[in-house]
């Protein structure tokens, strides 16, 4: 295991602009999953997630951590999510990269995905770990968590090349500016088997011009890189290049990035990021 990264400050994070919601602004399918796969009643599932909130951001204060994105379930809107679900009853293997509290393994779970084909992968160990407190199923979930900085090389990651069928990211790419992108393409094409029919799915934030942007709430100067449909293609025709693959590519910027509704009241910053346009995608080897 790659050795841990410190954690941010996040001393107190009602600070943190993006925490200026609470737990009713959370939506039915997250509502659901809680009740029926995680046995929570309705009357306890706002002070819960609250609780799992605060010990989330305490290992990392995302914004979408702020934002409940942890409950935002996007895989189960997507065309293919019954193909991904058939096929990992069959044995594939799915990862989510990026997982944070692994939200979507959960709802494939709960949709009768066998647990032991899903694997999660994240920087923070911690998220991991708050995951099974947000979700109570410690005992029973058969899903490979690991730890690991998706750039490490030697991570244990690394050593499932080959071997995934289906790659799940969300808010993921965006975290990075344009070569560090296809660093992690890359990884992806790498982690992947390598046949046709390998794929990856995912939604980030998006904009109908492609360039870098500043990411609201980060002080760090980190450059980050927004696609639109035309430069994800381009993306993966490159990494394609570079790594002797081919693939096609389905993208569009139809949909908000974010499904939480509740913005009355609410603070320009959170305003901004849930009405700003996600690229959602499906990208499959040839
Ligand atoms: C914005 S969150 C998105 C979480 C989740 N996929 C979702 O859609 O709700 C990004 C996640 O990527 C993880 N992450 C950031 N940098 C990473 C890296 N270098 N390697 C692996 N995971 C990383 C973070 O810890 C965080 O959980």
């Amino acid at each position: 295991m790659s050795a841990a990264p410190a954690v941010p400050n996040s001393q107190n994070p009602r600070k943190i602009e993006f925490y200026d919601l609470d737990a009713t602004a959370l939506t039915e399918p997250g509502r659901k999953l809680l009740r029926e796969y995680s046995g929570i009643p309705e009357a306890e599932i706002n002070s819960h997630v609250e609780a799992m909130r605060i010990k989330a951001f305490q290992v990392c204060p995302y914004p979408c951590i702020g934002m409940f994105q942890f409950l935002d379930l996007s895989l189960m809107s997507t065309p293919v999510y019954e193909e991904v679900l058939a096929r990992i009853k069959k044995g594939d293997k799915f990862l989510d990269l990026g997982c944070c509290l692994g939200q979507e393994i959960r709802q494939l779970v709960a949709d009768g995905a066998p647990s032991a084909n899903t694997y999660g992968s994240d920087l923070y160990g911690g998220l991991i770990d708050v995951g099974y407190d947000l979700f109570k199923d410690r005992d029973r979930l058969q899903t490979t968590f690991i730890a690991a900085d998706v750039f490490d090389d030697k991570s244990p990651l690394v050593a499932l090349a080959g071997q995934v069928d289906i790659i799940y990211t969300g808010a993921f790419f965006h975290l990075f500016g344009i070569e560090e992108q296809e660093k992690v393409a890359a990884r992806v094409v790498q982690l992947l088997a390598p046949k046709p029919g390998s794929m990856v799915i995912g939604r980030q934030s998006g904009h109908e011009e492609a360039g870098e942007f500043g990411r609201a709430g980060d002080k760090s100067g980190r450059k980050h890189f927004r696609h639109n449909p035309q430069s994800w293609k381009a993306l993966w025709d490159r990494v394609g290049e570079r790594t002797g693959s081919k693939w096609s590519v389905e993208a569009d910027l139809k949909m908000r990035e974010y499904t939480l509704a509740e913005l009355e009241g609410k603070s320009e910053a959170i305003r901004r990021k849930m009405t700003g346009m996600g690229l959602r995608f499906v990208v499959r080897r040839l």
